[in-house]
C-alpha cells in the first residue's frame, strides 16, 4: 500500500518517547561484518522444555480463549505459592495481574499511580523504560545519582534530601540493569521505612531476581514494604523466556484493581496457553533445575570476563552481584565519552557494548557489557578489545 503524502495529525505525548539509544547502536553494527555483540540484553539459551511441552499442551487441551482479565486464577496461586514457599511472603492471588512481561507491568504502575505533575524519583543510571513511562504519564522526573563508592545502591540519605511534597513515587530494580549491583538487606530496610514515613510508592522492577553471584541473596521490596510495593516481575529472565511476553504485578487491592481497568482495555489478558505453562514454570522441578544451570552458566561467563577486563588497560570493571552485566568504568584519560568509547570500540574491535549514557547522564564515563553471549564469544569479544586498548 502506497500512502498519499500528506500531513498526519498526531497526539504530541508520542513524540514525548524516545527511541532507545541500543537500537540505534544495534542499526549500526547490523551493517558490518564480524561484529561480536555484547549489547544484547536477554539470554541467549532456549526456554526449557518442560515449559515449551507445557504451551503445546495447553493449545491442545483448548486453552484458546480469553481468560479472567487478571489471568488464569491457577496461575495467580502459582505465583502466590511461589512468593511463600521462596520468601516466605503471604499474597493473595486477588492481589497479582498477569501482564505482558514486566514492561507491561511497569507502564500499568506509571498509568495508575501518578497524576501530571506528580513526580517520580528514578536513580540515574537506571534501565530506559521508567523515564519514558514518566513521561508518557506527563509525571515529573528527578534522578538521584548511583554511586560506585555506595556499590550502585540507593543512598537513603539522597533519597530523604531528594522528597518533595509532590514525590509519589520511586523506582527501583535490584539486580539492577545496567550496573550489576543488589541491594543489602539493610538498605532495602532504610528504602521501605522511608517509603512509608514519606507515603511514598515503591515500584520494584526484579525480574533478575534469580541472577546471583558470590553468595548474594535478593531482598524482594515486598517483604519489607508490602501496603507501599507495586512489584513488577518477569518469566523473561528467569525462564529464558523474552519472546513470550509473560510477567507479573503484584500490589495493594485497591491499587491492582485499578491497574486491571487499564490493562482490560490494552491487553485484555495474556495469551491464555502461555499463562498454563507459566504454572509449569512454577510448579514443575525441572524448569527450577534448567534455571540453576543457566545460572550456573552465567556465574562462569562473569567470572571469564571479570578476569579479561581486570587486566585490561584503560577500562575498570565495577564487580557485580547480580543480572548478567558488567558496568565498566573507561580511563577519563582516554577523553572519550561514552558514546565515543562505544562508537570506537565497534569500529577498531568489532565489539558491541551500550554506552553508559543510554541509561542516564551519570552514566557518562562507563559502559555497559551484556555476558549473555556464549563463553568462546566472549573469550574472543575480549581479546579483540584487550588489543584495540592495548594500541592507544
Ligand atoms: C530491568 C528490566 N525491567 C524490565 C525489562 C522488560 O522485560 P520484559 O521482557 O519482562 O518485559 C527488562 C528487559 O531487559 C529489564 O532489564
Amino acid at each position: 500500500m502506497r500512502y498519499k503524502k500528506r500531513k498526519y495529525f498526531l497526539a504530541g505525548r508520542i513524540n514525548l518517547i524516545q527511541r532507545s539509544k541500543i537500537r540505534e547502536l544495534f542499526e549500526k553494527a547490523k551493517k558490518m561484518d564480524d561484529v561480536i555483540s555484547l549489547g544484547i540484553g536477554e539470554p541467549d539459551f532456549d526456554t526449557p522444555q518442560v515449559i515449551k511441552e507445557a504451551a503445546k499442551r495447553a493449545i491442545d487441551e483448548g486453552y484458546t480463549h480469553y481468560t479472567p482479565n487478571a489471568g488464569i486464577p491457577e496461575f495467580r496461586e502459582a505465583i502466590a505459592e511461589y512468593y511463600k514457599t521462596h520468601y516466605k511472603v503471604d499474597i493473595s492471588p486477588d492481589d497479582i495481574i498477569v501482564t505482558a512481561g514486566a514492561y507491561e507491568a511497569t507502564y500499568l504502575a506509571f498509568q495508575t499511580l501518578l497524576e501530571q505533575d506528580d513526580d517520580v524519583i528514578i536513580p540515574d543510571p537506571a534501565f530506559v523504560c521508567y523515564v519514558e513511562d514518566a513521561k508518557i504519564a506527563e509525571a515529573g522526573i528527578l534522578r538521584i545519582p548511583l554511586r560506585e563508592e555506595n556499590e550502585f545502591q540507593i543512598d537513603p540519605d539522597e533519597l530523604v534530601e531528594a522528597i518533595t511534597k509532590r514525590t509519589r513515587m520511586l523506582v527501583i530494580n535490584y539486580p539492577n540493569n545496567p550496573t550489576g549491583a543488589v541491594l543489602k538487606k539493610r538498605t532495602v530496610k532504610a528504602i521501605a521505612d522511608i517509603a512509608e514515613d514519606y507515603n511514598l510508592y515503591i515500584l520494584s522492577d526484579e525480574p533478575y531476581e534469580h541472577f546471583l553471584y558470590e553468595g548474594a541473596k535478593h531482598y524482594p521490596m515486598i517483604k519489607y514494604a508490602p501496603d507501599n510495593t507495586i512489584l513488577a516481575n518477569s518469566f523473561s529472565k528467569t525462564f529464558a523466556m523474552t519472546g513470550w511476553r509473560l510477567g507479573f504485578t503484584i500490589a495493594p487491592t485497591q491499587v491492582i484493581r485499578d491497574m486491571i481497568k487499564l490493562h482490560a482495555y490494552v491487553i485484555g489478558n495474556v495469551t491464555s496457553f502461555i499463562q498454563i505453562a507459566g504454572i509449569t514454570a512454577l510448579r514443575d522441578k525441572r524448569s527450577w533445575e534448567a534455571l540453576e544451570a543457566m545460572r550456573q552458566t552465567y556465574a562462569e561467563r562473569r567470572k571469564l570476563v571479570l578476569h579479561h577486563l581486570n587486566k585490561m588497560p584503560h577500562i575498570t570493571p565495577f564487580r557485580p552481584k547480580g543480572a548478567f552485566y558488567l558496568w565498566a568504568k573507561i580511563d577519563p584519560e582516554l577523553g572519550m565519552s561514552s558514546e565515543d568509547f562505544a562508537d570506537w570500540l565497534l569500529e577498531n574491535a568489532g565489539v558491541v557494548v551500550i554506552p553508559g549514557t543510554a541509561f542516564g547522564k551519570a552514566g557518562e564515563g562507563w559502559i555497559r557489557i551484556s555476558y549473555a553471549t556464549k563463553k568462546s564469544q566472549l573469550t574472543e569479544a575480549m581479546q579483540r578489545m584487550n588489543e584495540a586498548l592495548s594500541k592507544l
